[in-house]
């Protein structure tokens, strides 16, 4: 995805030269120029409940350190995901619904019907099946030549995990890491590369795709893949009757366990590529793969943020947040909070706390694939010390998408060691 023609250039962006109350971090290309930990740094030092009045919908509130962001989480009685979760809304005329963007007792109801999918029994059941296609598709890797990372191996292994979850038809599992990207490629995180109509469009197709699917698994007897679960439950049967809340469900899903996990195996190439030392520690000992994996998560937060809308007036550190306004939670900043995270720049694969972080939110909709993505990335790195003992060699800059949501890597080449 290209930068944005209308992008202001970088030398208007300098987080530290801009006068505090201009600062705007909800800009799609700061994470793509490097800037966005810049921009949280000066929030969380200076002004940790932050006023922007120009965000991409309105206004917004941006709480960037660790502790408050946990108690907004926690607060979901003041604090609704109603409509919309991300910095701007979703346009009148195409605002899909699903779970994560509802209060109770919808948001309940509907995360209920999917949770087996990915329960822990279902994870343990599929593990073995995990590590054989994990091993499939690093042995077949070239060796001794550069080759993209993210498309062999990031989008490869999680989509053929998503396709399981849905019972995917194999030969078309492609289409969901396409319309993973064409869902986040919306202007209300930031990015400008599709006009809203072609998303539109595309997401249609999408919708048509699985009602299809839908029609089957209703008449089949129930399974444990997402789409079974939902047309079997008597709560949800009748999703499919309300598109919009259909399709708004699929791209939560579809999204939540792509693109998420695709950025933390590409991230945590590029942080032992730069950490050879946390590698090293790696390979001594694989079993320190269950707390790379949480330290991966927290470095890359392939989440930004979410966004909630206040119930009710709320005072909070001295500020007024009023009925209405938007909150915006910066997860990447409170997994960088230097009051919390002891040298929280630095990549530490063996810290004793490695799953204190806020990557995967808190609350009634904190993540529901957190071990479904751990123990994909688990398995990810025990295989990779198994066959490569040099590691990958990251040989050319990662590219980066545009968004104030979805942290992504789009190419990363590397090599691996004839
Ligand atoms: C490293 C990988 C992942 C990260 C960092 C991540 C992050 C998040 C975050 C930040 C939230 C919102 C939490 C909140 O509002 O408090 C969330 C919700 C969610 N995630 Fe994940 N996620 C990941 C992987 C997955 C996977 C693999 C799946 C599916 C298999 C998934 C499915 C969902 C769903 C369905 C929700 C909505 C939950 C609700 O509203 O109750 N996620 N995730």
């Amino acid at each position: 995805m290209s930068m944005s023609a209308t992008a202001a250039p970088a030398s208007q962006l300098d987080p530290w030269a801009l006068p505090l109350d201009t600062l705007d971090p909800s800009d799609g290309t700061l994470y793509q120029r490097g800037l966005l930990h810049e921009y949280m740094r000066r929030l969380r030092r200076e002004d940790p409940v932050h006023w922007s009045p120009t965000g991409p919908t309105g206004p917004y509130w941006s709480v960037t350190r660790f502790d408050d962001i946990v108690a907004i989480d926690s607060n979901h009685r003041a604090f609704s995901s109603d409509r919309d979760i991300t910095v701007g809304d979703a346009p009148d005329d195409f605002a899909p619904r699903n779970f994560i963007a509802a209060d109770p007792p919808t948001h309940d109801m509907q995360r209920k019907s999917v949770t087996p999918a990915v329960a822990p029994h279902r994870l343990a059941e599929l593990e073995g099946l995990i590590r054989q296609r994990t091993a499939a598709v690093l042995d077949a890797l070239p060796r001794g030549e550069t080759f993209d990372w993210v498309d062999r191996v990031s989008i490869e292994l999680t989509t053929q995990f998503l396709a399981t979850l849905f019972d995917f038809p194999w030969e078309d599992r492609r289409l969901l890491p396409y319309w993973s990207d064409v869902t986040t490629s919306a202007e209300q995180v930031g990015n400008t590369s599709l006009p809203a109509e072609e998303r539109e469009r595309i997401l249609m197709e999408c919708l048509a795709y699985f009602t299809r699917l839908w029609a089957e698994r209703a008449a089949q007897p129930p399974k444990f893949d997402f789409l079974s679960l939902l047309a079997h439950n008597p709560d949800t049967r009748d999703m499919v009757d309300e598109p919009l809340e259909f399709l708004g469900n699929l791209m939560l899903l579809i999204v939540g366990g792509n693109d998420t996990t695709r950025n933390s195996m590409s991230g945590g190439v590029i942080f032992m590529h730069d950490n050879p030392g946390e590698f090293a520690k790696l390979k001594a000992d694989p079993g320190l793969a269950a707390s790379a994996v949480p330290e991966i998560i927290r470095y890359q937060s392939p989440v930004a943020h979410m966004r909630r809308t206040a119930l009710e007036d709320v005072e909070f550190h001295g500020r007024r947040i009023r009925k209405g306004q938007r909150v915006v939670m910066w997860y990447v900043s409170g997994n960088r909070d230097e009051s919390v995270i002891e040298r929280p720049d630095d990549f530490i694969i063996d810290r004793p706390r490695p799953r204190h972080h806020v990557a995967f939110g808190f609350g009634i909709h904190r993540c529901m694939g957190n071990r479904a993505a751990e123990l994909q990335l688990r398995i990810l790195w025990e295989e990779i010390v198994k066959r490569f003992p040099s590691g990958i060699e990251v040989v050319g800059e990662p590219e980066r998408n545009m968004s104030n949501f979805i942290l992504g890597i789009t190419k990363l080449p590397v090599r691996i060691a004839a």
